[in-house]
């Protein structure tokens, strides 16, 4: 604690402490506020509220910097791997050799589904959006993993944590191949986590499939870039379902309906889709005054953030992991130019100048995916299966915070005060 708030109001002025993080602003403790003063504070898509205290992920957005448990994601992205974020996430150092090779062979002993839900695939439409899937399927997992459901049991805690981060990909990949009328193939346990999911995802029974390491070091990539990202709106909606003590399966349920909408995770769907409604770089003024009109809903999708006043890290990675995509599969794609085009021309515009909107994770990562193969509608159950890590993380985190309480938001009420019920008759 560093200094203290004062505050007036309701004829009162009370002093808040004032706390301080490792790295970051502080924060003004108003828990008391509504017993000393019976005042709300306001603040309606929480630009202004810490809603709990962790110690996974830090952004500075001004700077365009993100750290996982201290590790920035450039260094983690070009050096580590996915499943050693997860431990540095999970567990909040990075693993040794012998613990990441027990964490690996924990996760990868966890990849297969209970048999009977691949009938559960066959109540959805062929064409089902991946995502409605994913909601479904993982939410149905708390029917079929009983045993790992008792929150308040840390070794249950785990192995939910566990088998959601290795069934995340099984999940996704049976999505696709029902989507497109090909059997569902089993695990591979001798592959890497990410080379056994695009295994699951191209590969068929009839042949063997030879994972391409390029590829498969970039996706893994893409899912280190995914990985977490501190409170936002999927992150808080899993914190704010398990708060009231609900289990893991439908916390994340609940995350991946939250991950869907086109402002979060859908995004990446809707820059691709918005990159090629462009088409060719003609056109990008006619959509960069589009995205500045005010009576046009339109926004250039892939821009913009509510905590990066900066250029989004991940997206650096990300334009980087592009070229390398496309060398090893030596193709191109006239959508990588455009959005390259589009972003040099928003960056020197004015409207974008002034209100800080840079390209961020999502402006780039659709251009790959479909590189490597991935129709759009999947990307965002892509994105998915790697924010699971975070989630489950966070999830962790805040049932063993001695200070967790059930979230319960209050209002500012505007409608009718108190009036007596009129009979329909007398209306
Ligand atoms: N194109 C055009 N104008 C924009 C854009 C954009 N992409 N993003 C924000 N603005 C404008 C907005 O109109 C507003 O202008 P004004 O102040 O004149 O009303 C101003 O910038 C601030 O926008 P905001 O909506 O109040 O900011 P926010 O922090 O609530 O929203 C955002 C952040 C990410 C939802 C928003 O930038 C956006 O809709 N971007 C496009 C969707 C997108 O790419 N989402 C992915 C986010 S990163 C991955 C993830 O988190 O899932």
């Amino acid at each position: 604690m560093s200094d203290t708030a004062k505050l007036q109001v309701a004829g009162k002025e009370v002093d808040y402490p004032v706390l301080t993080g490792s790295v970051g602003p502080d924060v003004v403790d108003i828990r008391k506020l509504y017993a000393q003063t019976g005042t709300f504070t306001y603040d309606p898509g929480f630009t202004s509220t810490a809603s709990c205290e962790s110690g996974l992920t830090y952004i500075d957005g001004d700077e365009g910097v993100l750290l996982h448990r201290g590790y920035p994601i450039g260094q983690l992205a070009e050096q580590s791997s996915f499943m050693e974020v997860a431990y540095l996430l999970l567990n909040g150092e990075l693993p040794g050799k012998d613990e990441l090779d027990k964490f690996n062979n924990t996760i990868t002993r966890h990849t297969m589904l209970h048999e009977q839900l691949a009938t559960f695939y066959r109540g959805f439409r062929r064409d089902a959006h991946p995502m409605a899937v994913m909601c479904g399927v993982v939410g149905a997992l708390s029917a079929f993993y009983h045993d790992s459901t008792d929150i308040t049991d840390p070794k249950q805690r785990m192995i939910a944590s566990h088998r959601l981060i290795a069934k995340m990909p099984t999940i996704a990949a049976m999505a696709y191949k029902y989507s497109v009328g090909q059997p569902f193939l089993y695990p591979d346990n001798s592959l890497s986590y990410t080379g056994n999911f695009l295994r699951m995802t191209f590969g068929v029974p009839a042949e063997e499939y030879v994972v391409n390491p390029v590829v498969e070091k970039a996706l893994d990539r893409i899912f280190i870039l995914h990985a977490d990202h501190e409170q936002n709106a999927s992150t808080s909606t899993v914190r704010l379902a398990g708060s009231s003590g609900a289990n893991p399966f439908a916390c994340i349920a609940a995350g991946i309906a939250c991950l869907w909408g086109p402002a979060h995770g859908g995004a990446n769907e809707a820059a691709l889709n918005m990159l090629h409604e462009i088409g060719r770089p003609e056109r990008i003024p006619e959509f960069i005054a589009r995205a500045k009109d005010k009576n046009d809903p339109f926004r250039l999708m892939g821009f913009g953030h509510r905590v990066y006043k900066n250029y989004d890290p991940r997206a650096t990675v990300m334009q980087k992991t592009v070229r390398e995509v496309f060398k090893e599969l030596n193709v191109s794609d006239p959508v990588f130019e455009v959005a390259l085009q589009l972003e040099e021309m928003a960056l020197k515009d004015d409207y974008f100048v002034e209100k800080k909107l840079f390209p961020n994770v999502d402006f780039y990562s659709g251009v790959i995916l479909s590189a490597i193969g991935f129709p759009t509608t999947m990307f965002t159950a892509l994105f998915a299966l790697a924010r699971t890590v975070g989630w489950v993380a966070q999830w962790n985190e805040m049932i063993s915070d001695p200070e967790q309480k059930i979230g319960r938001p209050r209002q500012l009420y505007t409608g009718p005060v108190q009036r007596d019920y009129v009979p329909v008759d007398k209306r």
